[in-house]
């Protein structure tokens, strides 16, 4: 044997353990699918949300190999027992999801057969069904079969996306980025703002437009706005509307902004990435007429299907703004282009090399169909209604009725009544058996609620009030002391 062959020999016999065989894998499925089947059976009784300041030094890599049985003590300890718990029921802050199972099934599988997401040469099955999902959307939300989309890590990357393609779209850049005039309301997800610094437009004029008492973006506001602009010398260009606001759970009037975008010429985006998937509500269609008359949309699986964290989508009418910034072929990718292919993910998107992540909404669709996740949605509306009249009922004030799923409150105070509800989150925070997280709306401190994951149930919210009136009891004698 020469040297090469002896010294292949030799580094074959050391990869080997990248290559489990077939007992080591099942050793190893049986090892996380029992770790998995505890996490879901215990997550309801345990807390949602663990505090904890302490640094985490236990989770450093050395190099050296470990036991699955001893990883798993650690990521036990120092991973799931920290921090929210995202998959609870009890997980009631931000915008939750909670992460149905048959999605990480779909992971699994899209991560051992570890198909090509970015090209259909690659892959055309799995881009096949990343434009299904997507043909699935537009349909959802009564966009034409000649839009084009594409389905990123999140919500903030698909607004990225589809605000890049305004952009592109007006040849913004080319001109004085100033006198282009951006209009979003204050509730407007801070994603936004970044993705405008991102691809150039932070100094563009950003009018954020007056609410209503719902918080929903004033249409006649805006139409004045628009006109005093124009008066100026501005250009109007780009309105930024929320179909569901992340503090507030309002939807802009989407129809009235429509009308108003297709007068002025304005490209209209919607921002559904938490509210969307409520247009599948008999009871809310309704609120969202209108939404499929914008160039371009968002809306995230991650939140309003309930799957674990890691895919959003993004709808967009313009073919050809969206290709401008996103379309290359590079020498090295000759092969992969053919006429009369279906469109690529990497020509839509950032992202050459990509994780199958259309399966992870392929699959729970298919397996379960549409009904489940339907009701799973009216149920979260009416557990808001719920958990809103028993608040009142134990004095709190609310804030408007929400359009959805997201809403806040604080208990009233004649004097201190910001520390005083602060001073209620962080005992709520403490005693961790439901996590809600605060805001801030008009200078005042508020607490939220945010009811989208798939395990929030009535108990659930019965659980929670009972903790906020623990809470409140401690909270009102520290403060009458
Ligand atoms: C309305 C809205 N838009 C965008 C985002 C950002 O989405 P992601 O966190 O998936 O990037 C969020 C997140 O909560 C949101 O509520």
């Amino acid at each position: 044997m020469s040297n090469l062959e002896s010294r292949l020999a030799e580094l074959e016999k050391l990869s080997a353990p990248l290559e489990p065989n077939s007992q080591e894998r099942s050793n190893l499925l049986n090892g996380v699918n029992a770790y998995a089947e505890d996490f879901i059976e215990n997550t309801e009784k345990r807390p949602s949300y663990f505090q904890s300041d302490q640094k985490i030094e236990s989770l450093k890599i050395d190099g050296k190999s470990k036991n699955l049985g001893e990883i798993l003590e650690l990521y036990h300890k120092d991973v799931t027992q920290r921090g929210i718990n995202p998959a609870s029921g009890g997980h009631l802050g931000y915008i939750p999801g909670g992460g149905i199972y048959t999605s990480a099934i779909a992971d699994f599988l899209a991560d051992v057969t570890n198909e090509y997401g970015g090209m259909y040469f690659g892959s055309p099955g799995a881009v096949q069904i990343e434009h299904e999902v997507l043909n699935w959307l537009k349909k959802v939300f009564g966009y034409p079969s000649s839009a084009i989309g594409n389905l990123p890590s999140g919500g903030s990357i698909a607004n990225l996306t589809a605000l890049t393609a305004a952009r592109d779209h007006f040849k913004i850049l080319e001109n004085d980025v100033s006198k282009c005039v951006i209009y979003m309301s204050e509730q407007v997800h801070h994603c936004v703002q970044k993705a405008l610094r991102i691809i150039g437009l932070a100094k563009a004029t950003i009018r954020y437009i007056p609410l209503d008492e719902f918080h929903r973006m004033s249409a006649d506001s805006l139409k004045n706005q628009i006109q005093e602009d124009r008066n100026m010398g501005l250009t109007p260009r780009i309105l930024i509307a929320s179909a569901g606001t992340t503090d507030t759970g309002a939807i802009d009037p989407m129809n009235e902004l429509a009308d108003i975008a297709e007068i002025e010429n304005l490209w209209f985006h919607v921002d559904a990435a938490y509210g969307g998937f409520f247009i599948l509500c008999q009871d809310k269609k309704e609120a969202f007429k209108g939404i499929e008359r914008s160039d371009s949309l968002v809306v995230d699986p991650h939140k309003g299907l309930f799957l674990p964290y890691g895919v959003g989508a993004v709808l967009v009418k313009n073919r050809e703004a969206v290709l401008e910034s996103h379309h290359y072929i590079a020498n090295y990718m000759q092969d992969a282009y053919k006429e009369d292919m279906p469109l690529n993910p990497a020509d839509v998107s950032p992202e050459l090399t990509k994780h199958f992540r259309a399966l992870r909404v392929w699959l729970p669709l298919q397996l379960h169909g549409i009904d489940p996740f339907i009701a799973c949605l009216d149920e979260k509306l009416l557990l808001t209604e719920y958990f809103r009249k028993s608040l009142s009922e134990n004095g709190f004030i609310l804030g408007p009725e929400p359009d959805l799923s997201v809403s806040y409150f604080w208990f009233p105070r004649s004097n201190n009544e910001n520390a005083f509800n602060q001073r209620l989150l962080e005992l709520i925070h403490k005693d961790g058996r439901v996590f809600l997280s605060s805001t801030v709306l008009n200078d005042q401190f508020v607490i939220r609620m945010a009811i989208l994951a798939f395990r929030t149930k009535k108990a659930t919210i019965d659980k929670t009030m009972d903790m906020i009136l623990d809470c409140l009891e401690t909270v009102k004698k520290e403060f009458d002391a």
